[in-house]
C-alpha cells in the first residue's frame, strides 16, 4: 500500500523515486501518504513494471531498485507468473548504472531460494553478502511483516550490485 516506498522517499529527500504499482487502492494510498506527509520526491506510473521497465527507463539510469514482497505465486503450475526470473533480471540489470543494486525481499522461503539462484546466475551481478542481506536500514519493516515475525515467519532481503567493469 506505499507505506514503505513513503517512509524510504521521506527519509532520503535527496534521491528521487519512481514507484510502479497496477494495483489502485495501492497508488491510491501512496497519494494521500504523499500528501499528508509533503513528500516531493515520488513519482508514481500505475502500469506493468515489466513493460515501463522495457519502454520508458534508458539503460545504465537507476542507481537501485527495490523489489519488496513481490507475489510468490505459491502453486508450482503458477510459479511461470513469478516476476523475478532470468529474462527478466537480465533486462532489468541493463537498467542500472554499473555499482546499481537490485534489493529484493519475500517471506516466502522457496521464492527467496529462487531469486537467490537467479540474481546469483546473472554474470553482471555481484552479491552483497555471502547468500542473504541483513535488512538494510533503510527498509522498514511492514505491518504485515511485523504480523509474520509475531508468528514465526522469515523473511529474506537479498541485495545485489552490477559489477562496475562488465
Ligand atoms: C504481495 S504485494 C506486495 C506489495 C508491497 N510491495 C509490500 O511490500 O507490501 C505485490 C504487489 O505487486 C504488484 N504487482 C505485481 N506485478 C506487477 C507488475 N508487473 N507491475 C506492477 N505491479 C505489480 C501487485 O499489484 C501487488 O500490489
Amino acid at each position: 500500500m506505499g507505506d514503505s516506498t513513503a517512509t524510504i522517499a521521506a527519509a532520503h529527500p535527496e534521491i528521487d523515486y519512481l514507484a510502479l504499482e497496477v494495483h489502485t487502492p495501492g497508488v491510491g494510498n501512496l497519494l494521500k501518504l504523499i500528501d499528508a506527509q509533503a513528500i516531493n520526491n515520488i513519482r508514481i506510473i500505475q502500469h506493468d513494471a515489466v513493460e515501463v521497465l522495457r519502454d520508458m527507463i534508458p539503460d545504465a539510469s537507476l542507481d537501485g531498485v527495490h523489489i519488496f514482497f513481490p507475489d510468490p505465486w505459491h502453486k508450482a503450475r503458477h510459479h511461470k507468473r513469478r516476476l523475478i526470473q532470468s529474462p527478466f533480471i537480465e533486462k532489468l540489470v541493463l537498467k542500472l548504472k554499473p555499482g546499481g543494486y537490485i534489493h529484493a525481499a519475500t517471506d516466502w522461503q522457496e521464492y527467496a531460494e529462487q531469486i537467490l539462484d537467479v540474481l546469483s546466475s546473472a554474470q553482471q551481478l555481484e552479491n552483497t553478502a555471502a547468500d542473504y542481506a541483513p535488512r538494510p536500514e533503510y527498509r522498514p519493516l511492514t505491518k504485515f511483516e511485523q504480523r509474520g515475525i509475531r508468528l514465526g515467519h522469515g523473511v529474506w532481503d537479498l541485495v545485489f550490485r552490477r559489477k562496475e567493469n562488465l
